[in-house]
């Protein structure tokens, strides 16, 4: 067997530097699955297309199937004794295993190939009948964004379910809501964490439509031009779960559309994960004081003794920076590519597998992070009952005495400045005081612009109303439980 897929038309050998820098073995190594499973398909198609008999067909799969076991056993990543996993055992030490086992593998393709030559022999060197690694890798590439694609909409339910437990255990208990970053009105804690529920429900959405849009075997298209061999290509299409084979062989040997939706709906995510991020942040200093961070999740300081710092949410900050990037540079890569494959391509592949890691790894610490934290309720409660945050509501109460809403705005900025002078809230002022700017005012505005009726007057689908929140977690609760 020669050392290289393709060295027929060549005299001379490759530069050893430029040869050692093309390849993409050190980092596809992670398409090993992928890779295994679709040459499993290609091989289904290939024998019902008569390149194959079935005993070869079985012999084949036999071999690709050992492939895939051996290679994983032998870096360690089963455990010996138990059969399972071993988490101890680093990606990076699993593949720094495997791709020393094959220096001259030059991708993940050669290497299943060298591989399978060790399993069934002269067998392997018929499993390319029709085939292109350009075909080979846009399917990898799609089964691997499919996989992550599932375990982030998992990982992502499991932190907007705990996200809504959080809502629930606050009750009634309220908050200031900001904007401007200036305090504006009161509203329940529980509606402030619902809206990252509801941030988190569209990314799903976004997910799931990824999903749909790009589950389509590219298998059977060739180089470029489609297979060479009279393929039923939906033999393979079903092997490996997509939807039907793709529609236009140019197109999917060198579309990446899929990766690109794929990095936006993380960069997407990353945002609402950094915002999430940078308001656990503020609210967990000592100037807004409204949340406890927990311990199990903060980092102390080597040279300040009294520090607790917020190191998991700076750090999902920081990490959001990744996934934006990551999709800046995906578009950037294919956006001057004249049809169809071309070897930039490659250089997506790592892009796509730091997109994966960073979101697996921001997924696995926000759930329990979020169980964990705990809210400072008097505090917030004192910063939602300060600070005029009613006034919005006493307007509303003279509009509903008859006052036209632009003229009780009016009155109520004189009763805030009334209070300012006098350094009291609106609660604070006398009805003779309040009477003073408008007659329209009567001893029940007292009750109007308590906390509990400043809150329950925004009884609209979506608003903050007590009862209103507690529908719309329900709601939510139950739209999550159908995904
Ligand atoms: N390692 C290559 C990639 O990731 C596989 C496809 C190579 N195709 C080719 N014609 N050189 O894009």
């Amino acid at each position: 067997q020669p050392v290289k897929m393709w060295s027929g038309r060549f005299r001379e050998p490759l530069d050893r530097t430029f040869e050692q820098w093309q390849r993409s073995f050190p980092f596809d190594w992670r398409l090993l699955a992928q890779e295994v499973a679709a040459s499993a398909a290609h091989a289904r198609a290939i024998a019902a297309a008569g390149v194959l008999t079935p005993e070869e067909l079985v012999h084949m799969l036999a071999g690709l199937t050992r492939v895939g076991e051996r290679v994983l056993n032998w870096s360690n990543r089963i455990s010996a004794t138990s059969g399972q996993i071993d988490y101890e055992v680093s990606d990076a030490q699993v593949g720094a295993a495997i791709v020393a086992s094959a220096p001259q593998a030059e991708d993940i393709h050669h290497f299943v190939e060298l591989e399978l030559t060790k399993e069934v022999g002269g067998l392997a060197l018929k499993l390319h009948t029709g085939r292109s690694r350009n075909e080979q890798i846009a399917t990898d590439m799609r089964l691997f964004v499919r996989g992550a694609m599932d375990l982030t909409i998992l990982d992502l339910i499991e932190w907007a379910n705990a996200l809504l437990t959080l809502a629930e255990q606050a009750g009634e208990a309220v908050m200031p809501g900001f904007t401007h970053l200036q305090r504006a009105e009161p509203v329940l804690i529980a509606h402030w964490l619902q809206a990252y529920v509801s941030m988190l429900e569209r990314d799903l959405s976004r997910f799931a439509d990824a999903r749909a849009r790009m589950n389509f075997c590219p298998l059977g298209s060739g180089a470029i031009a489609g297979a060479t061999l009279k393929l039923d290509r939906t033999i393979a299409a079903q092997a490996l779960g997509f939807t039907a084979p793709t529609a236009n062989s140019m197109d999917a040997t060198s579309d990446r559309d899929f990766m690109l939706d794929f990095a936006q709906a993380s960069s997407t995510l990353g945002v609402h994960i950094s915002r999430f991020a940078e308001e656990i942040t503020l609210y967990a200093t000592n100037e807004f004081a409204f949340i406890e961070l927990p311990e199990a999740f903060s980092t102390g300081s080597s040279a300040m003794p009294q520090k607790k710092n917020p190191d998991l949410t700076e750090l999902a900050r920081g990490k959001s920076a990744r996934l934006l990037g990551a999709s800046t540079a995906l578009s950037t890569l294919v956006k001057g590519l004249p049809l169809a494959y071309n070897k930039d391509l490659q250089e997506g592949q790592e892009q796509i597998f730091d997109i994966a890691d960073t979101l697996a790894g921001l997924l696995s610490v926000l759930p329990n992070f979020t169980r964990a934290l705990k809210f400072k309720t008097a505090n917030l409660r004192i910063a939602a009952e300060t600070g005029y945050l009613n006034a919005m509501a006493a307007a509303t109460y003279l509009s509903n005495k008859g006052v036209p809403f632009r003229k009780a705005h009016e009155i109520v900025g004189n009763a805030v400045r009334m209070g300012l002078e006098k350094g009291v809230e609106l609660n604070a002022l006398s009805l003779e005081d309040l009477r003073t700017l408008s007659a329209a005012f009567d001893a029940d505005v007292f009750d109007a612009i308590s906390l509990k009726a400043t809150l329950d007057c925004h009884d609209v689908t979506g608003g903050t109303a007590t009862h209103q929140v507690a529908t719309a977690l329900a709601a939510a609760r139950l739209r999550i439980s159908h995904l």
